[in-house]
């Protein structure tokens, strides 16, 4: 359907769909910050700087090498010292959580 619309159209099209995901990020990323805060701050720092032994440095890109889905499993899971947040948060919550902190390195 796109292909019949003239190309001016098209490239509006982009844009604003363009628009709406970075839109969609920003809000991911501000209720990840809000959940940080409250559930992960402790450990991990506000700025990702961690202020706990053994706890990954998101400042430092530690762990965030690695994908979206090991981290849920991470965190969903918990490991050592780390809490487990299965049941606490719910998936979509994970995953803003995620968003957020990826942008700390
Ligand atoms: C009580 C302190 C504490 C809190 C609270 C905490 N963490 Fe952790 N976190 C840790 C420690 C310690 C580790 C390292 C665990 C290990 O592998 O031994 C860790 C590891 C991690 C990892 C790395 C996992 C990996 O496989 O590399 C991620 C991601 C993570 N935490 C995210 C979070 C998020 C998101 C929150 C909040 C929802 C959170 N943590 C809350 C202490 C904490």
């Amino acid at each position: 359907m796109l292909s019949y619309l003239p190309p001016l159209c098209r490239s509006c099209l982009f844009v604003i769909l363009a628009l709406a995901t970075s839109l969609t990020q920003a809000s991911e990323i501000k209720r990840g910050k809000e959940l940080y805060n409250t559930y992960c701050a402790d450990c991990h720092g506000a700025t990702g700087i961690s202020v706990m032994q053994d706890a990954p440095n998101f400042a430092k890109n530690e762990s965030l090498v690695k994908s979206d889905f090991e981290l849920y499993d991470a965190i969903s899971k918990g490991n050592n010292a780390m809490p487990l947040y299965q049941g606490i948060l719910s998936d979509q919550e994970i995953l803003d959580v995620i968003t957020f902190i990826r942008t700390l390195n």
